[in-house]
């Protein structure tokens, strides 16, 4: 399993970062690769529907990075009640290369349990036929201790939780996605529904 790791913060040394590197050990520990994705070390322009983008070498390593990875770790600051303008855009310039795999969300938020910014990312992440977990995770301002670092147990282990399960459950779909295309590449187009939605993406 490759993961993308995406974090959506506008500033260094966020809280983010904090979660993606929990989250990350322990996809690694479940046996994945995980690969960050800065996206205020990646500023990709703003999405605008009548540029291709096509010659744009950023949009297009990171259109390519997107393809290539079999799952996503995504963290979002939470910024009333949404998810960061940095993350919106990387939504907006991805479509295809979400469908079909599984995401793990977590908000960082000054107090919230980041509900609001989670459900936005799980939405998005719906309409681009990508699957998510079935549960979030927050982390608060209050969660961190004095020296900047995540010392609530029991959000460690929410984030560790989700870490593994993207890798386990993650795999499980990649395998079935996998075959059901295969098939599905082998047919005529007007018979490719036996494959389900995977049958929409050969
Ligand atoms: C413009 C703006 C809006 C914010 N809105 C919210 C909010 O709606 N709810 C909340 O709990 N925190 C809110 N915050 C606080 C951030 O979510 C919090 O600082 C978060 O930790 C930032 O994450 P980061 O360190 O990963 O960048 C907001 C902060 C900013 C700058």
């Amino acid at each position: 399993m490759k993961i993308l790791a995406v974090y959506g913060s506008t500033g260094q040394d966020s809280q983010s970062l904090k979660m993606i590197r929990v989250m990350a050990q322990a996809a690694e520990v479940a046996g994945a690769v995980v690969e960050p994705l800065d996206l205020l070390a990646t500023p990709l322009p703003l999405f605008r529907t009548d540029i291709s983008f096509a010659e744009d070498p950023l949009v297009s390593d990171v259109r390519h990075r997107c393809a290539e990875a079999d799952g996503y770790l995504m963290v979002s600051p939470e910024y009333h009640g949404c998810m960061s303008s940095w993350m919106k855009n990387f939504f907006d310039f991805h479509y295809h290369e979400f469908a079909g795999k599984l995401f793990a969300l977590a908000a960082s938020t000054g107090g919230s349990m980041g509900v609001s910014c989670n459900t936005q990312m799980r939405v998005a992440i719906q309409h681009c036929h990508g699957w998510a977990l079935p549960y979030q995770t927050a982390v608060r301002q209050s969660d961190l201790d004095e020296a900047g670092e995540i010392h609530n147990p029991a959000v460690i282990d929410r984030l560790q939780r989700m870490g593994r399960d993207l890798v386990i459950y993650g795999q499980l779909l990649n395998q079935q996605l996998a075959q059901d295309k295969a098939a599905a590449a082998q047919v005529d187009k007007s018979q490719r529904q036996a494959f389900g939605f995977a049958g929409w993406y050969v």
